[in-house]
């Protein structure tokens, strides 16, 4: 097959502003029941300072351009949902830390930068399956994130209250700015390796594997340091780029976060530096699909195996219409029984025609089950098979996997059952802290680092 020309296949794109999302039909949005005060609450987000500078997505995109080619690996993590209770100061550190632990893992293996991005400072809103959810005998409107409305299963705290946005818009500005004084501030020092390890992973089986990868390092700064290469002269040794993300649902919210930057004249969503389209809100004509192709930031989008690849390439085309790349990244979610039949067919696609994309694979959100004592879980087996099946794939059909994309703690929590600690059904119930989907937890997450590290090496 030859290579379409871009150009003869696109249309000329309808005039887009923040606000023209409006016009489509919106899937996922909560029905707030005073208008008037969600006018208010979108006035007062438009006049708060931006949360991420233009410039910062631009840097992002480029080393998502290097993902694209293979010359970089994308580590995005963090929690399914925040939630205004579980938040702290030793919650962030500690999330941090781990990714920090992972991306030092995935460098030593793949031998080249990784492109860390959390799921934080900003990951409120939440899809979900139904609109409505029924306990005995009284339903009420589902919990859609903290930033819509409670968990709490009362009729008062289930109505979308737009204030939310405001508490969430300053949970995200206070989590941001620690996020920054960590990644700058001497935190992310890679003279502090052993450091990060948790005091509860050292105990576990995979400490011994971390502690020599952290003996390795030491030696090679070491070494760095008698040619004269430190952290004083190099800046990269004691700091590291670190990136926000989170699903582009609440369009209110992100409409108000959108502003135009100066240096470019280009819109940009200043709410991250990074946002994704989930796997509910992706119909082409929709109101989330018509936000993100005018703002530009980089894009991520979930690829569900029911995607059928004439619709992936109208949306990629939809979103990327430039064939930049960096500017999308398609995040797989297939599942891991049926990840290499459903996603051959795509990667072969978008390969014979051209597109560049980072395809990253989240191993999460396809292998959801219930537990017999009823917990919400997935099985670390399934998540390590998918990432495994990712890798088959790409080897397969010789393209770039470009990344991995987790929802996970710092926190000792037990919501996904097996790992090195082998947690059982019955463990779920001890620390199931999850506002929303279950997570790894810091040694399901450092384990998995590993695994990826010895696929990358194999990419060598
Ligand atoms: C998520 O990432 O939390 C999510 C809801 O994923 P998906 O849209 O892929 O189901
Ligand atoms: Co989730």
């Amino acid at each position: 097959m030859t290579k379409p020309d871009l150009k003869t296949v696109k249309t000329p794109a309808e005039p887009w502003s923040p606000n023209t999302w409006r016009n489509k039909p919106a899937k996922q949005l909560p029905e707030y029941p005073d208008q008037a005060a969600l006018g208010r609450v979108e006035e007062i987000i438009g006049d708060l300072p931006p949360l991420v500078f233009a410039g910062e997505a631009r840097h992002l995109k480029a080393q998502l351009a290097a993902a694209c080619n293979g010359e970089a690996f994308v580590l995005q993590g963090g929690d399914c949902a925040e939630s205004f209770q579980e938040f702290g100061a030793n919650k962030i550190r500690d999330t941090f830390r781990v990714l920090l632990q992972m991306s030092v893992v995935m460098t030593f293996g793949g031998a080249m930068p990784i492109v860390k991005m959390g799921r934080m400072a900003g990951q409120f809103a939440k899809p979900r399956s139904s609109d409505n959810e029924t306990q005995g005998d009284v339903t009420l409107p589902s919990y859609r994130g903290d930033i819509v409305n409670k968990l709490e299963f009362t009729e008062e705290g289930r109505i979308p209250d737009p204030q939310r946005m405001i508490r969430a818009y300053n949970q995200s500005a206070s989590t941001l700015n620690l996020l920054r004084a960590f990644a700058s501030g001497g935190y992310a020092d890679l003279n502090e390796v052993h450091r990060w390890n948790l005091d509860f992973v050292k105990d576990s089986p995979l400490s011994e594997r971390y502690e020599a990868l952290a003996s390795d390092i030491d030696s090679a700064l070491t070494f760095m340091k008698a040619c004269g290469i430190t952290g004083e002269k190099v800046p990269t040794m004691r700091e590291t780029d670190f990136y926000t993300c989170h699903e582009a649902l609440l369009l209110p919210y992100e409409e108000a976060m959108t502003r135009i930057d100066s240096t470019t004249d280009d819109w940009y969503d200043t709410s991250a530096h990074f946002l994704w389209i989930g796997a509910r809100t992706q119909q082409t004509d929709g109101a989330q699909i018509e936000f993100v192709r005018g703002i530009n930031n980089p894009i991520g989008m979930k690829v569900p195996p029911e995607l059928d690849a004439d619709t992936l390439m109208t949306l990629i085309d939809t979103i990327n219409p430039e064939n930049e790349a960096g500017r999308l990244s398609l995040i797989a979610r297939m599942g891991c029984d049926q990840l290499e039949e459903k996603l051959t067919p795509l990667v072969r696609r978008v390969k014979e025609e051209g597109r560049n994309v980072v395809w990253i694979c989240d191993p999460m959100h396809g292998n959801i089950e219930k537990s017999d004592s009823g917990f919400k879980t997935r099985r670390f087996d399934n998540i390590l098979a998918e990432v495994k099946g990712f890798f088959n794939v790409h080897r397969a059909e010789g393209t770039h996997p470009g990344g991995v994309h987790f929802e996970m703690t710092g926190q000792d929590v037990t919501e996904c059952v097996g790992g090195a600690e082998d947690i059982k059904d019955e463990d779920l119930s001890s620390r199931y802290h999850t506002a929303c989907d279950p997570r790894l937890n810091a040694n399901q997450a450092l384990e998995l680092a590993f695994l990826i590290s010895d696929e990358l090496k194999t990419l060598r």
